[in-house]
């Protein structure tokens, strides 16, 4: 079905913003060699899927989502189906076997050959780059972006960590950092298209390091931040090693970087931990806390926790539970243990049982479901400063947006437009979202400003 018109390319996103910011950068690629996005399967002349490797589960998704594609092709014999990101980094030509309909298999540093590579896919020659770059940060290129509220800004790549259960260092290679001019200049951009909140992104974000200007990321969060007072400036995933007193008494300084940090712990456990090769304690992270919040008190945090590592026992898992109690975290992502091939964690075995792990991860979210539950009910009756995001998901009367410590406020419809900041009075709260009504915000607004000149 060759059709008369511009080539169309259509992409599915999965995974971590990582890869939602670089679908932008694969799209702007795409589009300098003549390719159109849709958002039609049907119409499309190339089919890409952008795909995480982190955890069995997210793989399967995209073995799902492949089968559909082959139903796609058969309909249309000349449709190129590409697989990027960590999933094409971490399989490679095993991604080809005659049951998927693969043309393409591009890895993540790879993606300035997409066009030629998907032009010799079009000729009927399948394609395979994988190679990982210790300098691809993709500086050069503007990410094409939907015109939107918020844009996710990818300022470091690749990490040099090696967790033992994770394979982005992997899929990921090595740490690489954009230059803070570089940074800058597309956060000035955004701004001036409208943007009211970008985050910076790294696996790793907070050993972010431009050797070019000799920055690091607090100085580099300090540029983005001055860049507009009204822009919002978040970031993540700060790894415990590397969150510089100087990066939180930055955070603190300005009042447009949100007081929000998610700083994951994944276990309780110090021989946990050591086995993760996460190279802190679990008492080295509890005074990291202590000094976050000795410095900005209404901060909030969030974690990441892993549930039924190898070997991990009940006193391990309590030891999570009793670290969650003491911080009572804003929030957590928390995730069965999943073996990834040729990690180290791998060669640890998997026995801890899948219902060990359902029921740990059970008592995980439980008990954190509780914590947050008690410190939203904590801001009942106080005004908290809101981003207005848009018509609320749930119910069109309303609208929704957020809160500078990340959390999801619903309120009913005023004269506001996207985009501005709004104080609401919370009336009620639970685990997940505050709803309240608009109180008078003009002088916030102004107090903002004013706090920034
Ligand atoms: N770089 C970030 C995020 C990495 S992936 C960080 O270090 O925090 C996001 C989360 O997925 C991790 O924090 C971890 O909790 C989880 N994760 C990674 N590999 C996993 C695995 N093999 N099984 C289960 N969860 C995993
Ligand atoms: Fe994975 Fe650890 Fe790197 Fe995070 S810091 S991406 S969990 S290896
Ligand atoms: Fe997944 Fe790769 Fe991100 S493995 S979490 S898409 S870095």
């Amino acid at each position: 079905m060759k059709r008369n018109g511009p080539k169309t390319v259509y992409i599915e996103t999965y995974g971590c913003q990582m890869n939602v910011a670089d679908t932008e950068v694969v799209l702007s690629i795409m589009r300098e060699n003549g390719y159109g996005r849709t958002f039609d399967l049907t119409s499309a002349d190339v089919v890409l899927v952008n795909t995480c490797a982190v955890r069995e589960n997210a793989e399967q998704r995209v073995y799902g989502r492949l089968g559909d594609f082959k139903h796609q092709k058969k309909k249309n014999p000349a449709l190129v189906v590409g697989v990027l990101g960590c999933m094409a980094e971490r399989l490679r030509k095993d991604l080809m076997q005659s049951e998927l309909p693969v043309d393409l298999v591009v890895g993540p540093d790879e993606y300035r050959k997409l066009p030629e590579l998907v032009e010799n896919a079009r000729e009927g020659e399948k394609g395979i780059a994988v190679r990982l770059s210790r300098v691809e940060n993709y500086d050069d290129i503007i990410p094409l972006r939907t015109d939107g509220l918020t844009a996710w800004v990818s300022v470091m790549r690749g990490c040099d960590k090696f967790c033992t259960f994770c394979v982005v260092p992997f899929t990921r290679g090595r740490e690489r950092s954009r230059s803070l001019r570089g940074v800058v200049d597309e956060v000035t951009t955004l701004v001036a298209k409208g943007f009211r909140e970008v985050t910076l992104l790294g696996q790793n974000v907070n050993s972010y390091n431009d050797e070019s200007s000799g920055s690091n990321f607090a100085d580099l969060l300090a540029s983005v931040a001055d860049v507009d007072p009204m822009l919002r400036v978040r970031f993540t995933t700060s790894h415990p090693q590397d969150m510089s007193m100087k990066l939180i008494e930055t955070v603190a300084r300005h009042q447009n970087i949100c007081k929000y940090i998610h700083l994951p712990v994944q276990s309780g456990s110090d021989r946990i931990l050591a086995l993760m090769n996460r190279t802190y304690s679990s008492s080295h992270y509890r005074k990291l806390v202590n000094a976050i919040r000795g410095v900005i008190p209404e901060v909030s945090l969030s974690t990441d926790i892993i549930a039924g590592f190898p070997t991990e026992t009940e006193r391990d898992h309590a030891l999570t539970l009793e670290l969650l109690r003491e911080i009572r975290y804003d929030g957590a992502f928390t995730f069965k243990y999943s073996p990834r091939e040729n990690t180290k964690a791998w060669h640890m075995g998997d026995d801890v049982s899948e219902e060990t792990k359902v029921h740990r991860l059970n008592e995980i979210i439980d008990l954190q479901r509780d914590i947050s539950f008690s410190k939203n009910q904590n801001l009942v009756g106080q005004i908290v400063e809101v981003l207005l995001e848009g018509a609320s998901r749930k119910s069109l009367q309303d609208f929704s947006g957020r809160t500078d410590s990340n959390k999801t406020v619903v309120f009913p419809q005023t004269e506001h437009v996207v985009g501005d900041y709004i104080g609401v009075s919370i009336e009620r709260a639970n685990s997940a979202t505050l709803f309240g009504i608009a109180a008078s915000n003009a002088a916030r607004v102004d107090a903002r400003l004013a706090r920034n000149a």
